[in-house]
């Protein structure tokens, strides 16, 4: 029965997977990344020929602006974990891709094994999964270009519809929409910040309703990390390191679902 259900959810996260980008958004987003992108090996290492990131490469080659692009469709559709992939992604200088979200663990495992630049699409919660919260609490990624708003639409295959997912950018290459520090218009003393009961620290609902004049620790919502600028606030974990249950946040009796903690950096005016 277990067995059946593990079966069951691997099928499901594998359909899940199947929905292509849309060349637009490929576009709008490696577009703020041209300078990275000069006379290097670019590799699409979960896409076919006819993905919307091996045409925007493709183009990129024919204008001399990448020295080549390559993509597993060209080792016969190859894993991104096989040999030959893994020799591919050795020898290519960057990583660029929308790779599957039921394997986006191993896949940025690999990726930062091998240290290579990246720039891929995930789905928004996977910036709490703990390696990657790490690398984004110290300033190693962070996310590219495209607000979180909405979300990203996508193309389902054998249809002419696409569908809305909680899609983001994520990278490690430097662009010019990183974010600045927030003004922050509210005060502690006008506001109502509840306290955790599990943890010491208060809660904010918004990043907007952050408070100028307090110093102390606060749990804010996971999309914070868009808004996060590292000269004005440090991050300081996930809602499960800091409340003594290990859970999530729990305001006046209410469990409050991601969050991360954060604090003012004390050097900074804003
Ligand atoms: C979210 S789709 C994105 C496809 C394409 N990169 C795009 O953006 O249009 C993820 C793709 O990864 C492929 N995929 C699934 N498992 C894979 C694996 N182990 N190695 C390489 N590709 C894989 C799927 O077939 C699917 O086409």
């Amino acid at each position: 029965m277990a067995n059946n259900s593990a079966k069951l959810l691997r099928a499901r996260l594998a359909k899940n997977d199947e929905f292509y980008t849309q060349y637009a958004d490929v576009e709008f987003e490696c577009d703020h990344y041209r300078p990275h992108f000069f006379n290097k090996q670019i590799y699409c290492n979960c896409d076919t020929g006819d993905s919307a990131f091996v045409k925007y490469f493709n183009n990129l080659k024919s204008q001399g602006l990448i020295r080549d692009v390559w993509h597993t469709g060209g080792l016969g559709g190859a894993d991104f974990r096989c040999p030959q992939s893994i020799e591919l992604l050795k020898k290519a200088d960057l990583v660029v891709t929308n790779p599957p979200f039921s394997l986006f663990r191993e896949f940025m495992s690999l990726v930062l094994k091998y240290n290579k630049p990246f720039l891929v699409i995930c789905n928004k919660n996977a910036i709490a999964y703990r390696e990657l919260f790490e690398l984004i609490k110290t300033n190693k990624i962070w996310p590219g270009v495209r607000r979180w708003a909405g979300g990203m639409r996508f193309i389902v295959p054998d249809s002419d519809q696409t569908r809305e997912v909680p899609a983001i950018w994520l990278t490690n290459l430097d662009h010019a929409c990183r974010p600045k520090p927030l003004h922050l218009s509210c005060r502690y003393t006008s506001g109502s910040f509840p306290r955790y009961d599990n943890a010491g620290a208060i809660n904010i609902d918004k990043t907007a309703s952050i408070p100028c004049d307090y110093d102390g620790i606060m749990g804010v919502p996971i999309t914070f990390i868009e808004k996060y600028c590292p000269a004005q606030f440090e991050i300081l974990g996930l809602d499960k390191d800091f409340t003594t249950d290990g859970g999530a946040g729990i305001v006046n009796g209410h469990r409050i679902y991601s969050r991360i903690f954060i604090r003012k950096r004390l050097d900074t005016t804003t």
